[in-house]
């Protein structure tokens, strides 16, 4: 530990070989080979302990803030996934240095020479658009690809570009780059910009701007969320000077120079919400750590309410029951509706997995996705009516077919419109029952998981890529908790087509 300490105490520059890209990338986790699937043998009854990674939207926020700091930087509880490398490339890519090591991240920008994100780097991460902001705040200028929509909505930039122009730089389009760089050729400068929604993305990119910007920026109607937190935790130790994250407005003062510090990447709350819904969609008791619970308290809210049991264990420990003999008079999980908003309202990354555990719930719920526009995919049954079908472009109504036909195979029955969706639970038809289904991205896959742990008999999920983007070690935590899964390599899937 006396070396690391070394490298934060003293601005020292720490030679690190970029051996990060040779090392790890050619080995990415778990080795995601596109054809590799999942096979699950349900009804599972799910036992005992899991310990929760570190935050993905944390760590890729807090990689990208590393650009604006000189020196090394170094990250602990790094969750070992593909996003992580994604980002991790994208830094190489642009000349940092990036050392990766029993889970901790080492990064040390000041060799980067490019400020040019390749579209082939952001084609596999959105999250690798965050880099325009610490760019263009540090070295003058960035071309960053635009990043394209994603399978749960249109994800536009404008608020990252509009709040860019408004702290001093020029923002251009061409040829599906964005390219910025500061008006005034020295660098970006203090400003007020009130934000139309609270995108986290664009929160943190302009919090990192603001950061280094000459002068005091305000920020408002900005993100709350707690990977907004800790991004400003970072920031602040690393020589910035922000106040109000947490809260809808932010006031930083600017610094000329950031330093590389040390950070230990916070629980990932959304992974915790997977396994609390995993617990109650198996009807199971199960704890977990490190949990913080104030960040998934509108989970532990909602959960309450269909009758599971959650106890606090100690400060960062969850215990989470739905075992039937527990609920009042003995029936079993009620259904319950939900409203997906920014935090602290009910996270948009947790309704997927909430709709396949109200397929089991009696009686009917209401579903509604506020935040994404296409969130929706991971559900959708041939009931839509015509209206809807012709309201909906091609290309998702072919995703529709798809993902209508994996779910019809899963045995759930739920009828969307629009951005709800009215989920039918286990008195109103809904039966879930194992199936080959395919994910086609990381919460609805998860989601396809849980189903598949309440279903009886065997659920395959193909396109697991899309789940390991974001879970680390999903299967083997599964099994530790007594679950009956695991993850092949089948010969190709064009048969199941
Ligand atoms: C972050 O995405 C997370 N990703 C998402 O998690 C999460 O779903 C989302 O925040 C909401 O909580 C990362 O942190 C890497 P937004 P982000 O900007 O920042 C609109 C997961 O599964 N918007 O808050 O891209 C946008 O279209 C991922 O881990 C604009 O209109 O989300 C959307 O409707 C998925 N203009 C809404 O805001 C903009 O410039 C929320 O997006 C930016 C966003």
């Amino acid at each position: 530990m006396a070396l690391f300490c070394n490298i934060i105490i003293s601005p020292k520059p720490f030679v690190l070989s970029c051996s990060y890209q040779k090392t790890h990338l050619s080995k990415t986790p778990q080795n995601t080979k596109q054809d590799a699937i999942f096979k699950i043998k349900g009804p599972a009854t799910l036992s005992g302990h899991i310990t929760i990674s570190g935050s993905k939207n944390s760590s890729l926020a807090l990689l990208a803030a590393t650009l604006c700091c000189s020196g090394s930087s170094l990250l602990h509880n790094v969750p070992n996934i593909s996003d992580i490398q994604a980002m991790a490339s994208i830094l190489c890519s642009l000349g940092a240095k990036v050392e990766s090591f029993d889970g901790k991240m080492m990064v040390n920008s000041d060799g980067v020479g490019k400020i040019e994100v390749d579209l082939e780097e952001m084609r596999k991460i959105r999250g690798g658009f965050f880099v325009i902001g610490p760019l263009v705040a540090r070295f003058g200028e960035a071309v960053v690809a635009l990043p394209g929509g994603c399978n749960i909505g249109k994800r536009p930039v404008d608020l990252h570009l509009r709040g860019l122009r408004a702290l001093g730089a020029v923002v251009e389009l061409r040829d599906g780059k964005v390219c910025a760089h500061t008006a005034n050729g020295k660098g970006l400068v203090g400003g007020r910009f009130r934000l139309d929604y609270p995108s986290v993305g664009a929160t943190e990119t302009l919090m990192m701007a603001a950061s280094m910007a000459d002068g005091i920026t305000l920020l408002s109607n900005v993100a709350k969320e707690p990977e907004v937190v800790d991004l400003a935790r970072f920031l602040n130790d690393s020589g910035a000077s922000i106040e109000g994250a947490g809260s809808d407005t932010l006031v930083i003062w600017g610094k000329s120079q950031l330093y590389g510090s040390e950070c230990v990447i916070r629980p990932d709350r959304i992974e915790a919400g997977t396994f609390m819904i995993a617990a109650a969609i198996t009807r199971s008791c199960i704890s977990m750590s490190p949990v913080i619970p104030s960040r998934v308290s509108c989970l532990i809210d909602k959960l309450s309410e269909a009758g599971c049991k959650i106890s606090q264990v100690d400060q960062h420990t969850l215990r989470v029951s739905a075992v039937p003999a527990l609920y009042p008079g003995g029936d079993d999980l009620k259904s319950f509706g939900i409203k997906t908003s920014p935090f602290p309202g009910f996270p948009t990354d947790l309704q997927p997995q909430i709709m396949a555990l109200l397929t089991t719930c009696t009686g009917s719920s209401l579903v509604e996705e506020s935040v994404f526009d296409n969130r929706m995919s991971h559900i959708i049954t041939c009931l839509l009516p015509s209206s809807m079908k012709s309201a909906l472009s091609i290309i998702s109504f072919s995703l529709l077919l798809w993902i209508a036909r994996e779910l019809q195979k899963l045995g759930a029955r739920i009828q969307v419109n629009g951005n709800s969706a009215i989920v039918f639970g286990k008195d109103k038809g809904s039966s879930l029952c194992g199936s080959r289904v395919i994910a086609r991205d990381l919460r609805g896959g998860a989601s396809l998981i849980l189903a598949g742990l309440a279903a009886k008999g065997t659920t395959e999920i193909h396109k697991i890529e899309h789940i390991e983007r974001g879970y680390e070690n999903i299967v083997t935590k599964l099994q530790n908790l007594g679950a009956d899964i695991e993850r092949l390599t089948p010969p190709s899937l064009s048969s199941l087509l």
